[in-house]
């Protein structure tokens, strides 16, 4: 730990080989993030942690650290820039959070609330991505998804057993399950699984439990995201 770099003015220590977003929540700091996660090889496609080193933006979660580096994240810049990234994935979706069982517990409307977004501002795009209902303790509802990976490097790299994908191009990518039929119902997807606690949103949402913490209680009621263990 005998490196340091500056994060927004602040004395940051880093071991070798971390990066700026690992350093930064070693050290107590919040870098908005959403594909990040502390157990997997970082992802690097949501760039909400986004941040600029030396004056040029890049994603803090996938650059190492280096000594002596100036960083900045905290800026009307960076984070109006966040801002219209979450805006980007509430439209791309069907995020109706009053509806949703993940409401106060999700880290997308979490952030959105950390960044100050006041409306989803772009048009939405309205997905129609069939529900799967078929597995007994698990409902997948694929119109939320982001894309964020985690589900997939879970399955795979935790449980052994490679449920999920991510299928398609551009703006057509999305999240199949990994069975012949496509259904979670023929896969041994378990509760129990890494992959079933991951989700970052409202996709992948035990059955009979839905609502089950009073408004108020809810993770992200209690304290901002930037005060709890996502946060940091
Ligand atoms: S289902 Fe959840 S964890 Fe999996 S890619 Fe989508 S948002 Fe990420
Ligand atoms: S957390 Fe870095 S790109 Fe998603």
């Amino acid at each position: 730990m005998s490196h340091t770099f500056t994060l927004d003015g602040k004395t940051i220590p880093f071991a070798e080989g971390q990066t700026i977003l690992q350093a930064a929540d070693a050290a107590g700091v919040f870098i908005p993030h959403l594909c990040y996660h502390p157990d997997f090889k970082p992802h690097g496609s949501c760039k909400l942690c986004t941040v600029k080193v030396n004056g040029r933006q890049t994603a803090s979660c996938t650059m190492r650290a280096l000594p002596g580096m100036v960083v900045e994240s905290e800026t009307e810049e960076i984070n109006g820039e966040r801002r219209a990234l979450t805006q980007m994935l509430f439209v791309e979706g069907n995020h109706f959070c009053p509806s949703c069982e993940k409401s106060g517990n999700c880290q997308l409307q979490a952030t959105a609330y950390h960044l100050g977004m006041m409306s989803p501002h772009f048009d939405h795009f309205f997905p129609s991505r069939a529900v799967d209902a078929s597995h007994p303790d698990v409902l997948l509802d694929f119109n939320r998804c982001i894309l964020c990976s985690l589900c997939v490097r879970a399955s795979r790299d935790v449980d052994g057993k490679n449920v999920f994908a991510l299928s398609g191009r551009g703006i057509k990518t999305h999240l199949i399950v990994n069975a012949k039929s496509g259904r979670l119902a023929d896969t041994d997807f378990t509760l129990a699984d890494k992959a079933a606690q991951v989700c970052p949103v409202g996709v992948i949402l035990p059955k009979r439990l839905g609502f089950a913490v009073p408004i108020g209680e809810r993770k992200y009621d209690k304290a901002p995201i930037s005060e709890t263990t996502e946060g940091r």
